[in-house]
């Protein structure tokens, strides 16, 4: 069965030579996939070619059956692709309210926008009881379920993560996972790229090990989890 998301031998890069060797992917619909890997692997370039920020040289990209080479940034996120990226994203002086709203920015619809605040704010405590607060007054696991929230605002049936657990602390990181399993339990698809491969691999229903812009290892994610070499080498010998 075809994936929600597919990419079909896509080889990308920066100038500077290929990142992506002929990169198959699929992203099952429903599902929770993880990337894992060394830094420099390639993970987030193909979030960025998923979503439109880096034109793949060669290769095929389908949404929904449908090519979305070429197409904008913003067509690909109104076609229901959202992304949380990496780094932090908040606006730190506006409050969460509108860091939130602003995650509606290309929707019209005042009455849908409203009814979706409403959703995030039953959805995520802390858009509800930080609402007037500046993004910056918040801990940064705060910060990233806020972001989670912002993505919600166009109702995406993928939602793609980068590295949303980087930084945290355990107890918040748990915080955060537990949080993209309700998102996942609520209908979204996940595509979710982590550093934390126990975390991520045990939360997926697919996981991709990506070593040099090649998928190294793939299956369910516990099996990756449980595969000897990946073990010795993300998990550390007493894995
Ligand atoms: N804008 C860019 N211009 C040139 N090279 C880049 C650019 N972004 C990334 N690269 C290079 O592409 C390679 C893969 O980078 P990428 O960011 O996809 O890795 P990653 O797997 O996400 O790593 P990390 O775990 O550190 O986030 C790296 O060698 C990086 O230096
Ligand atoms: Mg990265």
């Amino acid at each position: 069965m075809a994936g929600l998301l597919e990419l079909e031998r896509v080889t990308a890069g920066y100038g500077g030579g290929d990142i992506l060797h002929e990169l198959d992917l699929s992203v099952e619909d429903g599902g929770i996939t993880c990337i894992v890997g060394p830094n420099g692997a390639g993970k987030s370039t193909i979030l960025r070619v998923v979503s439109g920020l880096l034109r793949p040289r060669l290769g095929a990209i389908r949404f929904r059956g449908a090519s979305i080479v070429g197409l904008t940034p913003r067509a690909i996120l109104q076609r229901g692709i959202v992304q949380v990226p990496q780094e932090r994203s908040l606006f730190p002086t506006m409050t969460v309210w509108e860091n939130v709203r602003m995650g509606a920015y290309t929707e019209r619809d005042q009455r849908l926008i409203d009814r979706r605040l409403e959703e995030v704010c039953e959805a995520f405590t802390v858009v509800r009881e930080r609402r007037d607060e500046p993004a910056a007054s918040l801990s940064g696991g705060q910060q990233k379920i806020v972001e989670f929230a912002r993505a919600l605002m166009l109702d995406p049936a993928l939602v793609i993560l980068d590295e949303p657990s980087m930084g945290l602390d355990p107890k918040t990181r748990s915080t955060v996972f537990e949080t993209i399993r309700a998102m996942n339990r609520a209908g979204r698809t996940i595509l979710l790229v982590e550093q934390n491969a126990r975390s991520g691999l045990g939360l997926a229903s697919h996981g991709v090990v990506l070593e040099s812009g090649r998928v190294r290892l793939e299956g369910d994610g516990p099996a990756v989890l449980n595969n000897p070499e990946i073990s010795r080498l993300y998990l550390g010998a007493t894995a």
